[in-house]
């Protein structure tokens, strides 16, 4: 059976991954930035490791511990919000943080892992509509969409980077779902988003490579 990284798989839509991944077999390797919630993915049957995304010594570290292991996905799904980052109260180290989590820490994981990816050769990125230039009709969140549309930009270069060695990579969307960052008043629940996103990775093919992809399948403007 194929395996598969997961960062940020302590809760939320990681965890849900972890969970469908090992019920369907699969090896999963759980990132998860504190041991201590890792217990939950290591419940749903993966194997916990502890790495902060947001540090570059870790993620090697990380390296160090997955050496020798074949990879099938590389999922990046860790990521954060962020606060103030209206215009008027905008944070710059707020700012700085959210785009080192949610944009460089899935950069240094794939330039980390890449070498060692096998088999379906797959590197996902949970991105989101928020980062997307032409979905955006309200402004604000700053810090969050810049680094979700970075996010979307590193998917790019790594698509085309990465295309010689076979490697197919994606960002994803998940819509908008019920965990502690989508809040309970979202419309669709982490099952679901994740089972999309599951029949999206399960069908990529090769020209696929370098898209936005929702959990429903349909393709994302940029
Ligand atoms: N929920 C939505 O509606 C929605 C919509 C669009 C996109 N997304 C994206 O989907 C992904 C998952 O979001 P979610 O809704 O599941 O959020 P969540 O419930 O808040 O979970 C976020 C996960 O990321 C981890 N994380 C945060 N910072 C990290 C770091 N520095 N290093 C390692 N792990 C870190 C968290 O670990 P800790 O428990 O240690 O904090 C947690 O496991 C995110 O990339 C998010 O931007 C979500």
């Amino acid at each position: 059976m194929p395996t598969i990284v997961i960062t940020g798989a302590n809760r939320g839509l990681g965890l849900e991954f972890a969970r469908q991944y090992a019920a369907d077999g699969w090896r999963v390797l759980a990132v998860v930035r504190d041991p201590v919630k890792g217990r939950a993915a290591s419940e749903a049957g993966a194997e916990v490791y502890v790495c902060d995304v947001a540090d570059p010594a870790q993620i090697a570290r990380l390296k160090t511990s997955l050496a020798g292991i074949p990879i099938d996905v590389l999922l990046c799904n860790a990521g954060v919000y962020g606060e103030r980052q209206s215009l008027g109260s905008i944070d710059p180290e707020e700012f700085l943080r959210v785009v080192r989590i949610n944009a460089l820490g899935p950069l240094l994981l794939a330039e980390a892992l890449a070498p060692q990816l096998t088999g379906l050769k797959i590197v996902a990125a949970v991105s989101s509509k928020m980062g997307s230039v032409a979905d955006n009709i309200s402004g604000g969140v700053y810090a969050y969409r810049a680094s979700k549309a970075a996010l979307d930009m590193v998917v790019k270069s790594l698509s085309l980077d990465l295309k010689e060695r076979g490697v197919v990579a994606v960002a994803l969307s998940p819509g908008w779902v019920r965990t502690d960052m989508g809040g309970m008043s979202a419309p669709l629940d982490a099952p679901t988003a994740v089972g999309g996103m599951r029949r999206v990775l399960a069908g990529l093919t090769p020209g696929d490579s370098g898209k936005f992809l929702h959990w429903d399948g349909s393709e994302v403007p940029w």
